[in-house]
């Protein structure tokens, strides 16, 4: 099978390439390096032990999307290009629909053209609603509308692909729903890069680990959880990326739409992350109370259930694995791929 890695130069789309080729697929990765860099996908290349074929394009192109499929025998899309920062989808929403909604649209105008059936796409848990009662299960009901811009493009790709479903013969449409993905691959040499003051945890942690930043806010230590912070389900990007060949067997059985939750069934706070991550990098990491961030839910974590009956997949690395692997690419690459 001839797989489209779209955003395959970035964080999770990197590390499932790995997966994909030790699978054995065929994988032709594509980036328009917005949010990632050629370094990475020369690094993930080696790490594959191949050359794969690697495009620069944008996907909001549709005419360049349609050369890309004239091009290549493309079986299956595995979308994850996309813009991804909560806060930033806030502040510039319409570039935020634009970019991704025009991505998947192009896409898929692009693959009814060339009769290509199979479609996997980088949801979010996002999607529930703030309501929705925990864990989050594949039957609890999405929200009409979620916490950001950036979640209802996940929202309205998700519609937008349940339509097709209905709509097209053939047409196979698998939503993986990830939690929190944290973790770099083992050898260190890819992880996660963000630009500028990382607005999730982990990255966070890491950059104060290396002495980039000063200090960890933790926001928020009234909550009512066990010790005062938020919950989340963190999952490893090596499981996660193993979660994307594991829902490539549902295709291969036709499955037309199948929602599935890509987490771990457990939830940790923010405290205990900063000490497994103190843990790992040998030091009591600084950290100082803030108050709440806007938006944060108290606590939510995936019900795993569904992924192993349906996939017979299971994440299995735990927090300090976690946390030992950013740890690793983040000591190794102090300025990430930019060295
Ligand atoms: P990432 O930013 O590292 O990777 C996304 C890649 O898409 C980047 O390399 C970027 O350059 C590329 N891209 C963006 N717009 C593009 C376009 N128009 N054309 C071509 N390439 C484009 O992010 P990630 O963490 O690897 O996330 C991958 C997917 O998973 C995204 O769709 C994201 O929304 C989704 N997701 C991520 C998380 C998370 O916490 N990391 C959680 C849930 C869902
Ligand atoms: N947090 C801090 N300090 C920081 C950063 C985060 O205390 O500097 C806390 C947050 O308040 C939250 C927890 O750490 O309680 C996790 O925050 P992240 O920003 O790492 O992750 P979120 O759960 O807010 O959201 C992430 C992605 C979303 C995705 C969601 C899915 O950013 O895109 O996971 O579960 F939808």
């Amino acid at each position: 099978m001839n797989i489209l890695v779209t955003g395959g130069a970035g964080y999770i789309g990197s590390h499932t390439c790995i997966e994909l080729v030790k699978a054995g697929y065929n994988i032709i990765v594509a980036d328009n390096f917005v949010n990632s860099c050629m370094e990475a996908v020369n690094r993930t290349r080696k790490l594959c032990g191949i050359n794969f074929p690697f495009v620069e394009i944008d996907f909001t192109d549709y005419e360049a999307t349609d050369q890309l499929f004239d091009k290549y025998n493309i079986d299956t899309v595995m979308h994850f290009a996309g813009l991804k920062a909560v806060g930033e989808s806030c502040k510039i929403p319409v570039e935020y629909y634009k970019n991704n909604l025009d991505s998947a649209l192009s896409l898929l105008l692009a693959m009814k053209k060339h009769n290509v059936k199979n479609f996997i796409f980088s949801s979010s848990a996002t999607v529930y609603g703030a309501d929705a009662p925990i864990p989050y299960n594949e039957s609890t009901p999405v929200s009409r509308c979620a916490s950001s811009p950036y979640g209802n493009t996940k929202l309205m790709i998700e519609y937008i692909l349940k339509d097709a479903v209905k709509a097209i013969p053939g047409f196979n449409a698998v939503l993986l729903r990830y939690f929190n993905p944290v973790g770099a691959h083992e050898s260190g040499e890819i992880g996660e890069d963000p630009t500028g003051i990382p607005n999730n945890l982990m990255p966070y942690v890491a950059k104060v680990a290396v002495g980039k930043l000063d200090m960890i806010h933790i926001f928020g230590n009234d909550y009512d959880t066990p010790d005062g912070t938020c919950l989340r389900d963190y999952i490893h990007v090596v499981d996660l990326a193993k979660g994307h060949v594991a829902a490539i067997n549902k295709i291969k059985e036709d499955c037309g739409l199948f929602v599935c939750n890509l987490g771990t069934g457990k939830g940790t706070s923010v405290l205990e992350m900063v000490k497994a991550f103190s843990k790992s990098c040998g030091k009591e990491l600084p950290y100082e109370f803030a108050a709440r961030r806007t938006g944060d839910l108290p606590a939510f974590w995936a019900d795993p259930s569904y992924a192993k009956e349906q996939l017979g997949w299971v994440a299995k690395k735990g927090i300090q694995e976690m946390c030992d692997d950013v740890w690793h690419w983040q000591s190794k690459n102090p300025n990430g791929y930019s060295n």
